[in-house]
């Protein structure tokens, strides 16, 4: 199947999206398998974190998701994510990324404008989808913090100064956190859902329960970012491998066929189709 578009994809969604973070070539195909098994579109995304591992060379990973995204069986996209350096930012395009999520957080709110109205505006120009990010989602540094939240009023003035395509807020969850016990703020994902008209985005779901991102998807939240639940699975299925031989290919099967278990599971949850859990 050709490559999708995140645009595509999200547009088409009844409910929420999962968009998973990959890390090498067995994470994209565990999150190929998952979609296929659950016959649910997926976005691919790779990291800035993830590029700087691999050698901070952007190629050879994304050619890895794309060729992994064309094989697949269902609708699968290719999505930039958490970039912060601009000259990554120019390298999506021609890399096989229809969308970027371009990450000025961080920077006082003129500034965040500033530099997200220039990636929306360069990102449009090459028909790619530009996502970026107010009220800073805690969690980056890996210490878990979720006090933040984003304004309504402001987020809607910023979408209107900034023009991109979908907002990741904060609204309670935190990234890599390691149990599920986040709590969301449903009445804030209500009244950002009503102020604004863009695809509202959740990052750090990995910490989200099930229920809680049930709740968030029907009240409006669409694309739900997940990294760490997948590396848990991914690692645990590594460490508890009885192999002791030398071949990384025993250890990394289990891990992958873990990994792809969550990810289906996670993916009947915000897509709201039945899956039967294979283990
Ligand atoms: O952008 C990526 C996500 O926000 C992933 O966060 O690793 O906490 O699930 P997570
Ligand atoms: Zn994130």
């Amino acid at each position: 199947m050709p490559l999708a578009t995140t645009a595509s994809i999200v547009a088409a969604a009844p409910a929420g999206v999962c968009a998973f973070n990959i890390i090498t070539l067995e994470h994209a195909e565990a999150v190929a398998l998952a979609a296929e098994r659950t016959g649910t579109p997926v976005i691919l995304q790779v990291s800035e974190n993830a590029v700087r591992f691999h050698l901070g060379r952007l190629r050879p990973i994304a050619d890895a998701a794309r060729a992994v995204a064309a094989a697949a069986s269902v609708p699968v996209a290719l999505h930039l994510d958490h970039v912060t350096d601009d000259g990554l930012l120019h390298e999506a395009a021609d890399a096989g990324f229809s969308s970027v999520m371009y990450d000025a957080s961080r920077e006082p709110y003129e500034m965040n404008v500033a530099r997200t109205r220039a990636a929306a505006d360069w990102a449009h120009g090459c028909g790619l989808w530009l996502e970026a990010e107010l009220g800073e989602v805690g969690g980056k540094d890996g210490a878990h913090a979720p006090g933040v939240r984003t304004d309504p009023g402001e987020a809607a003035a910023f979408v209107a100064a900034t023009g991109v395509d979908a907002l990741a807020v904060a609204v309670g969850s935190s990234h890599a956190m390691t149990t599920r016990e986040a709590r969301l703020d449903h009445d804030l994902i209500a009244a950002l859902r009503e102020a604004l008209a863009v695809p509202l985005v959740l990052h750090g779901s990995s910490g989200v329960p099930d229920d809680e991102l049930r709740r968030a998807v029907a009240a409006g939240m669409k694309k739900i970012n997940i990294g760490t639940a997948l590396n848990i699975a991914f690692t645990a299925a590594i460490e508890g491998s009885a192999y002791r031989g030398a071949d990384p290919r025993p250890r990394l099967t289990a891990a992958r066929d873990r990994m792809a278990e969550a990810a289906a599971h996670l993916l009947a949850t915000v897509s709201g189709v039945a899956h039967e859990c294979r283990t």
